[in-house]
């Protein structure tokens, strides 16, 4: 069996983390954990709710009344938010965009951070995000920071929302992207940084097999 490690991938929109992740955590038999799912989900309840996501203490209410709950199903943390399976509803560009607005404020991270931690508990779990080897596990075993150029980050998203059937076009695609990307690494609370100790993984020139096995080899379970 080996240890129960945890591995932390952190990264920008568009870098292949969650399909990098989702192979990695299957390959170990371990859990994983899409944490931007989270901030998805809250995003996409503050939508539903009208919520406006500039409006900090309506947001922090909704904080406070809302149940966020994650369930391993098959190996994969699924986000339960009131009792409602949210998964489908949002990986939208709008709720894209509104977590990673909301996702600035410090009392939507402290909401979610117990719960990213206790999923992480026991070991044995694959987690990505933003702050995963920064904030959330800073003694993770093993932590990777995997990048792309801009230009590759926004295509695999347009790509990504037209195998959806989303209405979409490149350049508003582009202009999302770089928001989400200044948002993501220059607000004050868990910005995303190369965290202490990460292994950097540019993905540019790589297949996604390629990328599983650059990880892999620097993981050793004893
Ligand atoms: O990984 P993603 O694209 O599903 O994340 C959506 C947004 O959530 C991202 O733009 C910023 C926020 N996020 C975060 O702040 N911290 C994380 N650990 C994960 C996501």
């Amino acid at each position: 069996m080996g240890n129960k490690l945890i591995i932390t991938i952190d990264g920008p929109a568009g870098a292949g983390k969650s399909t990098v992740s989702k192979i990695l955590a299957k390959n170990l038999d371990y859990v994983y954990l899409d944490t931007g799912a989270l901030y998805r989900a809250l995003a996409y309840n503050a939508l539903k709710k009208k919520i406006s996501v500039e409006d900090v203490s309506a947001l922090a209410n909704l904080c406070s009344t809302t149940t966020v709950v994650l369930k391993n199903i098959d190996g994969r943390m699924k986000v339960y938010v009131d009792g409602e399976d949210v998964e489908e509803k949002i990986r939208t560009e709008e709720v894209s965009m509104a977590a990673s607005k909301i996702s600035t404020y410090a009392v939507v991270r402290e909401k979610l951070l117990n719960l990213q931690r206790e999923a992480g508990a026991q070991g044995g779990i694959v987690a990505e995000g933003r702050d995963m080897g920064s904030v959330v596990f800073p003694n993770a075993d093993y932590k990777f920071y995997l990048d792309a150029q801009l230009e590759e980050r926004i295509k695999r998203r347009y790509k990504e929302l037209l195998e959806k059937g989303a209405p979409v076009e490149y350049q508003s695609v582009q202009k999302d992207m770089l928001v989400r990307d200044k948002q993501d690494k220059e607000r004050k609370v868990a910005p995303l940084i190369i965290p202490e100790g990460a292994v950097i993984i540019d993905s540019d020139n790589l297949t996604v097999q390629g990328v599983v096995e650059e990880i892999t080899s620097y993981i050793s379970i004893k």
